[in-house]
């Protein structure tokens, strides 16, 4: 009997916790997870509640257990030094080390990097240290269109980027020297394109690659309102995005590749676990938005749902190595996926209203940010429920899952046009224009 213990408790924990549950290996899923999130617990033979962040506390957990083998879901206890931690225990982590992780959570180290190890897909780039304001000034100045980026992890809302949440030039450069009295900042070209997410296992050495998805940061419809966690994604059936060509895919691909590669020389730790590239194409070819070190919450909900090869026996390859002889395919299908959030999100979002789930049709339901008290379900704030719905073409499973999401009740929002030919067609539009303009 495999024992597995899942860290966290999100949308993309529920999708793992669905994948773990469609396992033929005989395993018992455990959770620890900050917030009861209803769908993981009706998934595990047991769940705890308590702080998923604190490293030495998640290992002495899969240590009293005895558990075989820990997937970690968030990015917060792999900056903590979670894998190390359980590693001292004896256990192994689907999930990078602290030494690797940091590819996800310091931009600023990710970036020279990637300079020093020649990576493609690297914009014009600058990191800058507090006390830097004239240089940081002059160098926003030199590049004209920018991207402001904490080097620290933020939760996808810390990035500011000029002509959408920042306004012109100078307030590109009010809210550099705003950042820069408490952290490192990273200063970078205004890239402009379409944003495809490369999800792959990862043994250290092999990486299996996952259908590339694409997420929605824009709280409103039409990609309008301040950037968010994510409000839905989708993937077309087959790996690419339908505005992408094979040779985008392949250069993303030997990015990735090359990542995996150089850290390991950089630093001598492999990396294991889950590798997330967010990738924007661009009239100059694909360059890399950030990697994390985990799956794409809301992404994973996509491509969890199209895995045919038994998600455990993928675990095992990742802590084993031997990934490179395992046989990992998804299903040739699209998915659509859409969350619900509290009104107000992410802003002033309405927490612990009420919320009905009612019928969700043939859509797959994903639980996130919210807690089950007396039977009844409420909202945190954050994300609250998601809907995916899957087929084979993007047409009906956006429907799927529109129908899905429609059945749910309360003070809630969703993005209507997610996955809708309308916004697809914009997209590919999008891309022609800048492929015709290079
Ligand atoms: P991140 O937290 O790095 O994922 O950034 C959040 C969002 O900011 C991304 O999804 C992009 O839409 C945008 N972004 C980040 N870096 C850049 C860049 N160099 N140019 C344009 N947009 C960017
Ligand atoms: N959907 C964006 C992320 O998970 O970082």
């Amino acid at each position: 009997m495999k024992k597995v213990l899942l860290v966290g408790g999100g949308g993309r924990e529920h999708a793992i916790a669905y994948a773990v549950s469609k396992s033929k290996q005989e395993h018992e899923l455990y959770s620890l997870m900050s917030k009861k999130n209803p769908g993981i617990a009706g998934l595990c033979k047991e769940y705890f509640i308590d702080d998923e962040n604190n490293a030495n506390q998640v290992a002495r957990y899969a240590k009293t257990l005895g558990v075989d083998i820990a997937i970690i879901g968030p990015e917060t206890p792999l900056q903590n030094g979670v894998v190390d931690a359980l590693e001292r225990v004896g256990v192994s982590s689907v999930g990078p080390k602290q030494e690797v992780a940091k590819l996800e959570f310091d931009k600023a180290w990710t970036r020279k990097f990637m300079q020093e190890y020649n990576i493609g897909g690297l914009p014009e780039f600058k990191v800058f240290s507090p006390g830097e304001d004239e240089e940081i000034r002059n160098y926003i100045n030199e590049l004209g269109d920018v991207a402001v980026k904490p080097a620290g992890l933020t939760g996808g809302k810390g990035v500011k980027v000029m002509g959408d949440q920042l306004q012109d030039i100078d307030a590109a450069k009010l809210y550099a020297i705003e950042l820069l009295k408490n952290d490192v900042v990273v200063i970078e070209e205004n890239l402009k394109g379409e944003e495809v997410t490369l999800q792959a296992f990862v043994d250290g050495k092999n990486l299996a690659y996952a259908p590339c998805v694409q997420d929605h940061k824009r709280a409103d419809e039409g990609d309008l309102g301040p950037n968010t966690g994510g409000m839905g994604s989708y993937n077309d059936a087959g790996h690419l995005l339908p505005f992408m060509n094979e040779e985008d895919y392949e250069e993303a691909k030997q990015i990735m590749k090359d990542v995996v590669a150089r850290v390991k020389e950089e630093t001598g730790v492999g990396y294991r676990g889950i590798l997330y590239g967010q990738f924007i194409l661009t009239a100059n070819g694909i360059r890399v938005i950030e990697f994390n070190a985990r799956f794409g919450d809301p992404e994973a909900m996509n491509v969890l749902p199209l895995l045919e090869t038994d998600f455990l026996d993928v675990c095992d390859a990742i802590v084993n190595g031997t990934l490179g002889s395992l046989d990992v395919r998804f299903s040739n299908k699209a998915t659509v996926c859409k969350y619900a959030v509290p009104e107000g999100y992410p802003e002033n979002p309405i927490k612990d209203a009420s919320i009905q789930i009612g019928d969700v049709g043939d859509a797959l339901l994903f639980y996130s940010g919210v807690y089950k008290k007396g039977g009844v379900v409420y909202t945190t704030g954050s994300r609250a429920v998601a809907t995916v719905g899957l087929a084979d073409t993007l047409f009906e499973a956006e429907q799927i899952a529109e129908e899905g999401i429609s059945s749910i009740i309360g003070p809630l929002k969703h993005r209507p046009d997610i996955g809708k030919p309308e916004l697809i067609q914009k997209r590919a539009d999008h891309m022609n224009v800048l492929r015709r303009t290079c």
